[in-house]
């Protein structure tokens, strides 16, 4: 008899325990009984995109709105929830937390599948199955002619995932200019024409398509997770080309200076130009700064480009972000005042050598220009709404308050904060712009107007970038949010970006009782109220929320 070598041993053990595990994935998979034949569930780890929310979860990929139907229904008849996932490149967990796991009664299911897409160029719009990326969305509109007036900076998101938060670009209308028609400045919600989400009909969840002017859609254009969508058709504009610069040479106390100041302000910018964003890394002088202007022609020193995501070395500056956790937050507190100058390096070295400083091409390539695989930072996020002439202000005292509270946490050794403040200006939203008699405003988007003020049509979007592990982090953002609350109210009203961080205690986001609670509903006013009780109608059984959602009452 021939003696196994150690090796096929091994290789056999191996074989064996493969089909132990197959057969135990058999095995879940009937431990979720009745569920529907056309699909399957099986465990899967799910994360969010900073690696914070690391789970196991019964997870299932449906191809078609169908069988979605029938594992809602699944859910629905044995009281489990039902939480959607795009491409999870996001920070709020609206969806999961780590107390969800594959003990937790909790389907999640991958929209991805779900992912078709048509536009038609005689009403100008484009319909969408709700895990399409806005990439390919991009891409289809570019292919048949047509844009969006903005978009988000990034595209591996599903639209049904930028659409649940309430999902922004930067711009506003420079001076002398007017805005066409399918061109929203605020959010993506307000272009939707019509959409369809599976909701409870009396006798089991089935899919109900909702109108813009159905007076019951608001809650359903911006909604944190506490829907299911399935598809949308969003109106469009007409292709056009713009220019992107970028500036290097203007200090952020200059862009921000007081109101009334001279010289290249904020101001000045959305005067000439309506559109930019501002990215400036601690302990450093100038921010980077990008400029958008509408350019039928390309101007004669920017260089064309055929496709998005034209900063290719902002890799390199993850990577060495990345070296400051290697290195240890506890161990080289102060790392980030030698590694600032060195990041603001890289972006005008880059910019140089990619020429990419000036550069030219249609308008959905120009509008993205962040890749979801850059450094897993994590985000606070802070809308301020106010008065057109008061943008300036508003950007002024929150610089202020930025270097204060770093020159405060330094001084004590601390360095919370080892990413970039970002700073966008957007329009709020203004049903009008989707072209539909009686369209509804959005319920929950950050961007829908504050009652009774109609004057503050602008919104300013603020964020502080950090690596999540570093030690006081939760504390500066729980400051600088604190001071915003604040600060602008005698002027202004503040909101939190759905995706990111808000509501922080010292211990972290999402958490601090009386912002979830009160600070965020009056926000609102009555829509809050409204959206509440129209997803108790569509949802009675709650299926689409989550631990987060329920502590918001929502
Ligand atoms: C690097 C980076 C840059 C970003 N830049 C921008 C930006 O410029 N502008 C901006 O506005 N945002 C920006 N975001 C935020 C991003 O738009 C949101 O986090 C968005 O929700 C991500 O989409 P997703 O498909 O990954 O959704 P997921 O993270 O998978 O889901 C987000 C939420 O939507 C729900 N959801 C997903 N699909 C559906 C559906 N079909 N029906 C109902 N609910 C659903 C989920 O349950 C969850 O609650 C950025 C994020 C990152 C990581
Ligand atoms: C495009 O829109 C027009 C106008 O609403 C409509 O008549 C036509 O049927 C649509 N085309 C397609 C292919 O859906
Ligand atoms: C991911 O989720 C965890 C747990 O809710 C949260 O603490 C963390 O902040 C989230 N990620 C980021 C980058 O914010």
């Amino acid at each position: 008899m021939r003696v196994a070598s150690p090796h096929s041993l091994r290789a056999s053990t191996t074989l064996v325990l493969l089909s132990l595990l197959l057969s135990a994935n058999a095995l879940f998979i009937n431990l979720l009984p009745g569920f529907p034949q056309s699909l399957s569930a099986s465990i899967t780890s799910f994360e969010n995109w900073s690696g914070e929310i690391r789970t196991n979860i019964y997870q299932t990929s449906p191809k078609n709105v169908d069988d979605l139907v029938s594992a809602v229904n699944w859910a629905s008849s044995r009281g489990w929830r039902v939480r959607p996932r795009g491409f999870t490149h996001g920070w709020a967990p609206t969806s999961l937390d780590n107390s969800v796991n594959s003990l937790s009664r909790v389907l999640v299911v991958d929209m991805k599948g779900l992912n078709g897409i048509t536009t038609n160029t005689t009403d100008k719009s484009i319909t969408l199955a709700a895990g399409a990326s806005v990439d390919s969305m991009h891409e289809a509109l570019k292919a048949a002619g047509l844009a969006l007036g903005a978009a988000p900076a990034l595209g591996d998101i599903t639209i049904g995932g930028a659409l649940a938060i309430g999902a922004h670009g930067t711009g506003i209308l420079a001076n002398g200019e007017t805005q066409g028609p399918g061109v929203s400045l605020g959010s993506l919600s307000n272009l939707v024409l019509e959409l369809d989400a599976i909701v409870w009909t009396g006798t089991a969840y089935a899919v109900k398509t909702f109108a813009r002017n159905d007076p019951e859609i608001g809650p359903f254009l911006c909604h944190l997770g506490r829907a299911l969508i399935t598809r949308v058709v969003l109106r469009v504009t007409d292709s056009y080309t713009m220019r992107c610069e970028s500036i290097t040479s203007v200090s952020m106390d200059q862009l921000s200076a007081a109101p009334g100041s001279g010289g290249t302000t904020v101001e000045s910018i959305l005067q000439s130009a309506g559109r930019m964003e501002i990215i400036h890394f601690p302990f450093t002088p100038n921010p980077w700064l990008k400029i958008w202007s509408l350019a039928p022609v390309k101007p004669a020193t920017a260089r064309a480009v055929s496709g998005p995501y034209n900063y290719p070395f902002s890799d390199s500056i993850d990577k060495l972000l990345s070296s400051l956790i290697g290195l240890g937050q506890t161990i080289l507190p102060g790392g980030i005042l030698v590694t600032a100058p060195a990041v603001f390096g890289i972006v005008t070295t880059g910019l140089a050598t990619t020429k990419s400083a000036d550069i030219w091409g249609y308008a959905g390539d120009l509008m993205r220009y962040v890749r979801a695989s850059t450094l897993r930072v994590t985000a606070n996020g802070i809308v301020i709404h106010c008065r057109r002439a008061d943008v300036q202000r508003t950007i002024f005292e929150f610089n202020n308050k930025h270097k204060s509270l770093l020159t405060q946490y330094s001084g004590r050794l601390l360095f919370p904060i080892n990413g970039p403040a970002e700073i966008r200006v957007t329009r709020v939203d203004q049903p009008d712009d989707a072209g539909v008699a009686g369209a509804v405003m959005p319920n929950l988007t950050p961007s829908r107007p504050f009652d009774g003020h109609p004057e503050w049509d602008t919104a300013v979007w603020f964020d502080v970038l950090t690596i999540p592990t570093t030690p006081f982090a939760s504390s500066f953002m729980r400051d600088i949010e604190q001071w915003a609350l604040a600060n602008y109210a005698s002027y202004a009203g503040v909101r939190s970006e759905w995706s990111k961080g808000w509501a922080y205690t010292t211990q972290g986001g999402w958490r601090d009782t009386n912002i979830l609670k009160n600070v965020i509903p009056a926000a609102y006013g009555p829509a809050w109220a409204n959206a509440v009780a129209t997803f108790a109608k569509y949802d009675p059984k709650r299926l689409y929320a989550s631990p987060l959602l329920d502590n918001m009452g929502l």
